[in-house]
């Protein structure tokens, strides 16, 4: 009998490209080049405006946006007077039109997405806004969200901005496609995505926060599907 991991192997024998990926069992790794490899090219979509940020983020606060893309979230940050930010990324191209977009603003390419080095920094809040999905599978995200909170002050916070599930037809067929984790799927850019239940970006944060705060909204891809996306806002323990 075929097991699920041979069965999903086939199907990327199918599929495998050019960066012949085939057989690939480094799924972290696979998404951090895949990421690398788009950059520029594809605009992140999750609605900033849905974090409220002035709400809980201070403008003496010390912020770090991680995964923070081309800059998006830390060009907003500016804008509403919050400077004292941290951007950091695993792909060197990302960073480097975080960089352009933003002149003097502090970016760092993350060279082991296993062991990103905060220079002894520590943080008032971590953001983490559609970077989550991208960790897989959930051995690594728990790994990242124990070693985030590391680098975050007691009391300090953590917000998640996440892709949630979702019911349509299109994403049911997808999430039926056999990976190494259910509600992961392969995307046309290559990605190994995962998709949320509210309750699992909690328990992800497990005993090492409290959650404070989740709300449900609506989302668009990048491809104009709606999703659900998920908002969590914890304090660390
Ligand atoms: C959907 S984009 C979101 C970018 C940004 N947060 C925004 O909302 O505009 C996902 C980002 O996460 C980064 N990423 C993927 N895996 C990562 C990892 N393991 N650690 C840190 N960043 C990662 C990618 O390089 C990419 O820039």
């Amino acid at each position: 009998m075929i097991s699920p991991r041979q069965l999903a192997n086939k199907e990327w024998e199918m599929e495998a490209d050019s960066r012949q990926l085939v057989n690939c069992t480094d799924w972290l790794s696979h998404n951090v080049a895949a990421w690398d490899w788009i950059a520029g090219r594809i605009n992140s979509t999750f609605p900033l405006e849905e974090l409220d940020l002035t709400s809980w983020c201070y403008s003496s606060s010390r912020i770090l946006d991680y995964g923070c893309g081309t800059g998006r979230l830390m060009i907003e940050l500016n804008r509403l007077g919050i400077k004292n930010v941290i951007g950091m990324d695993t792909s060197s191209n990302m960073c480097k039109i975080a960089r352009t977009r933003m002149p003097g603003a502090i970016v760092t390419w993350i060279s082991n997405p296993r062991v990103p080095k905060f220079s002894d920094l520590m943080f008032d809040t971590v953001i983490l806004v559609g970077v989550l999905s991208s960790v897989v599978p959930v051995n690594e995200r728990k790994a990242l969200v124990m070693q985030l909170r590391d680098a975050i002050w007691p009391g300090g916070k953590i917000l998640i901005a996440d892709f949630g599930r979702s019911d349509e037809p299109i994403y049911r067929n997808r999430y039926r496609l056999p990976t190494f984790e259910k509600y992961t799927f392969k995307t046309e850019e290559d990605l190994f995505i995962h998709h949320f239940e509210c309750e699992e970006i909690i328990d992800l944060l497990g005993s090492g926060f409290n959650t404070r705060e989740t709300r449900r909204i609506s989302t668009m891809t990048i491809h104009g599907n709606l999703l659900p996306g998920h908002i969590v806002l914890a304090d660390r323990s």
